[in-house]
């Protein structure tokens, strides 16, 4: 008996709920499935919002109806085709055999099943305990085109969250071509909207962008083959008055690592659709009879509790039900890259007192960045040679992971499996590996090409490659790196009619490997990057519990790309590392004191040479590392608060509260000085309003009433880019 979904026969409503969410849709006229409602629970649905029926011009009508007043152009639709007279962006377009788009699927059953199944070949959300999830399968047929429709929405207990997915199965008896699936398609009633969107670029990831939704289409995309900087798969619909802790909030992101489009439409009549999936842009996929194509999962989020409500249920679901094995739940290590310290230009020598000194100063892994293969001493070449650099490290590189290890370091490495350059061993053996177009000459990025890893042959090789080394030098992490977007794309191993399927090919090839090399070494953690933060996405969170936040290290820039992506990704799922000023990035110089609470505020690393720090400095780390280690259960898998934005004040400010809310973090940041300056009042959230919190550093005692609704005053300081952090405890 399902608890938290139903179906009303009489009404042919469904109702998908828990103790926080509703969503509502019906069967209508024409068996079409009509979207009614998601928002804040509501009890029961006595069919008092119906679509309001009106005869409106150049909105066309059902075939065969004389009924002029419905519509499929002003219906609130679930999942719509195309081709069939609604105007707006449809959610699946499938060329058939004669040449026509146009498919009219109608509702034909339903199901309601326990769980939640996985996903053929990708990453999704997950149960672990048996009766935490329901999932309701909706089948839709087209009886013309002979295509099946599979809708799937999965509802969660205690969350505030919908899971979506659709499957398409072909029951022709010839091919069909998908020009687009949607995971997703969300209809609101008339409202108005503004629109969150994480654009960026390389270095400046995931800026907050926040605009009211105009008329039109606005797709917040990327076309690079992978989630990109440029644009994050997350948005976030919210009413204009909605803040970090009131108001509507709807967060929409997806388990996917490609090419993404997340559509937005305002419609005639001011209602809006959204559209969230693979980017139909150079996307075609041939389904022979009786195959099926499966959309990669949508998670749409709801609060009534403003952003921070929204991002504590994305937060808590991605953390806890994509994020997967070992190091899921544990605290990561305190680590130092060797990066920004000495870039390709090191060796074994040269490396050794760098672990000395995290050794010394309570670091607990050291991670041997690019530069250790092949004979990469630049980044020209070697991209496929995971192999040692003897001139490097003339005893092997074991000699030297065994003294890491004999530190009582954790000891790491980093790759970048998806890429080849020329001038390289696997390009000398394997030429035709590179993705490329026949007859042309490949575009280089980084002076790297892609690997055509859609074919198996190549996959085969590269993870061979990678575990050899991993098993043969007991490496404990994994750096996972990616370094330009794709171009050239074609396969060799693809016949032309399936050459719209390479790019979303490249990303089941990739979660194919991944799959493997976390499955046959659970023990390592695995870090995800590309450039920085170009691929932090739910999908790579599924195999990579953490991730490099950005190539920028600025505590500055910092404060903005961490805060824009806390809206949808738990902080223990991106890293964050103190390094030098002035920054290699902005030249800019900020406090050691900033750097690290900035840093502090993620999974915390360094990125400097420790070698080259003054006493003072060290002892500064020391203190850092002493600091993290007694925060971090806090910082890593608490509740998240966003206080105070980067982007539209003059500072910054965000919080950690346990889950018992007896132990609380608080940072704030202040931008610039100002000779007259005015003082700012930080407000705490979260806190249990009759508990008396202690301020571990003066042991004065305040209320948590008194620290949510009086709050504090930030220090008024006279320098740039400080910060003050507070840890409090409850007392008995
Ligand atoms: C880009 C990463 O973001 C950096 O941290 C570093 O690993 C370089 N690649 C190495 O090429």
């Amino acid at each position: 008996m399902s608890k938290m979904i139903t179906f009303d026969e009489e009404q042919r409503v469904f109702h998908l709920h828990n103790d926080k969410i509703s969503y509502l849709f019906q069967i209508e006229k024409g068996d079409l499935l009509s979207h009614l409602y998601y928002g804040q629970r509501i009890q029961a649905y006595h069919g008092q919002r119906q679509y309001p029926y009106a005869d409106r011009g150049f909105s066309g009508n059902l075939p065969g109806s004389l009924d002029r007043t419905y519509s499929p152009d002003s219906l609130l639709q679930e999942y719509t085709p195309n081709g069939i007279g609604d105007y707006r962006i449809p959610a699946v377009i499938v060329r058939q055999e004669n040449g026509s788009r146009a498919t009219r699927f109608k509702y034909s059953d339903y199901r309601i099943e326990a769980g939640k199944p996985a996903l053929k070949g990708l990453p999704s959300t997950y149960v672990e305990d048996g009766d935490e999830v329901e999932t309701l399968v909706v089948t839709l047929t087209d009886d013309v085109a002979h295509l099946e429709l599979e809708l799937r929405y999965s509802i969660f207990m205690g969350r505030a969250v919908i899971a979506r997915s659709t499957r398409i199965i072909n029951h022709a008896d010839t091919p069909v071509y998908l020009e687009k699936a949607a995971s997703l398609q969300l209809d609101f009633a008339p409202r108005d909207f503004e629109v969150i969107s994480l654009p960026g670029a390389h270095a400046r990831e995931r800026q907050m962008e926040r605009t009211p939704l105009s008329r039109g289409v606005h797709s917040y995309e990327s076309r690079r083959g992978t989630t990109s900087h440029q644009m994050s798969n997350f948005i976030a619909l919210v009413d204009p008055t909605t803040t970090e802790n009131m108001g509507d909030a709807y967060g929409i992101s997806l388990i996917y690592s490609g090419n993404h489009a997340m559509q937005v439409e305002r419609d005639q009549i001011q209602q809006t659709r959204v559209v969230a999936g693979i980017n139909d842009y150079n996307f075609t996929w041939k389904l022979n009879p009786e195959d099926d194509f499966q959309t990669p999962e949508a998670l749409v989020a709801y609060s009534p509790n403003g952003l921070n409500g929204m991002s504590n249920t994305l937060q808590h679901i991605a953390r806890e039900r994509i994020a997967r094995g070992k190091w899921r739940d544990l605290e990561r290590p305190i680590l130092v890259n060797n990066w920004e310290a000495t870039f390709m230009n090191f060796n074994e020598e040269r490396l050794t007192p760098i672990v000395d000194d995290a050794k010394k100063l309570g670091i607990e892994m050291f991670v041997l960045d690019d530069g250790w293969f092949g004979h990469r001493d630049d980044d020209n070449g070697s991209l496929g040679d995971w192999f040692v650099d003897q001139k490097k490290f003339p005893h092997g590189i074991k000699h030297f992971v065994d003294y890491v290890h004999a530190q009582g370091l954790k000891f790491g490495l980093w790759f970048e499996p998806e890429m080849i350059s020329f001038d390289s061993k696997l390009y000398e053996d394997h030429p035709d590996y590179l993705m490329q177009v026949p007859g042309r000459q490949p575009s280089p990025s980084r002076n790297q090409y892609i690997l055509d890893i859609t074919r198996p042959e190549v996959r085969d090789n590269i993870v061979a490659q990678v575990e050899k080394i991993l098993r043969e030098n007991d490496v404990d992490y994994v750096k996972w790196d990616m370094n330009r977007h794709l171009a050239d794309v074609y396969s060799l191993g693809l016949a032309p009619d399936q050459e719209g399927e390479v790019y979303h090919r490249f990303v089941l090839g990739l979660y194919d490997m991944l799959e493997r090399i976390t499955t046959d070494l659970p023990d390592i953690l695995f870090e995800g990057c590309s450039g920085g933060g170009g691929r932090i996405d739910y999908g790579m969170l599924a195999y990579m519990p953490q991730s490099w936040t950005s190539d920028c290290t600025d505590a500055y820039e910092r404060e903005k790309i961490q805060y824009a992506t806390s809206l949808f990704y738990p902080n223990s799922g991106f890293t964050a590392h103190v390094s030098v000023i002035p920054n290699q990035q902005t030249g800019r110089s900020v406090s050691f004191a900033t750097r690290g609470a900035v840093a502090m505020s993620a999974t915390f690393g360094y990125e400097l040479d420790l070698t080259k720090l003054t006493a003072e400095e060290q002892e500064q780390v020391k203190q850092q590392v002493a600091e993290y280690k007694a925060i971090r259960p806090l910082v890593q898998f608490g509740d998240f608060y966003r206080l105070r934005s980067p982007y539209t004040t003059n500072g910054c400010g965000w919080m950690f509260v346990s889950p018992d809310k007896r132990e609380v973090v608080v940072d704030t940041f202040h931008t610039q000085s100002s000779g007259q300056p005015c003082a700012h009042v930080t407000k705490l959230v979260g806190l249990d309003p009759q508990k008396q919190y202690e301020d571990l550093a003066t042991h004065t005692v305040y209320g948590g009433d008194e620290l949510m609704r009086m709050g504090l005053y930030d220090p008024l300081v006279h320098e740039d880019y400080t910060a003050k952090a507070y840890h409090f405890k409850a007392r008995d």
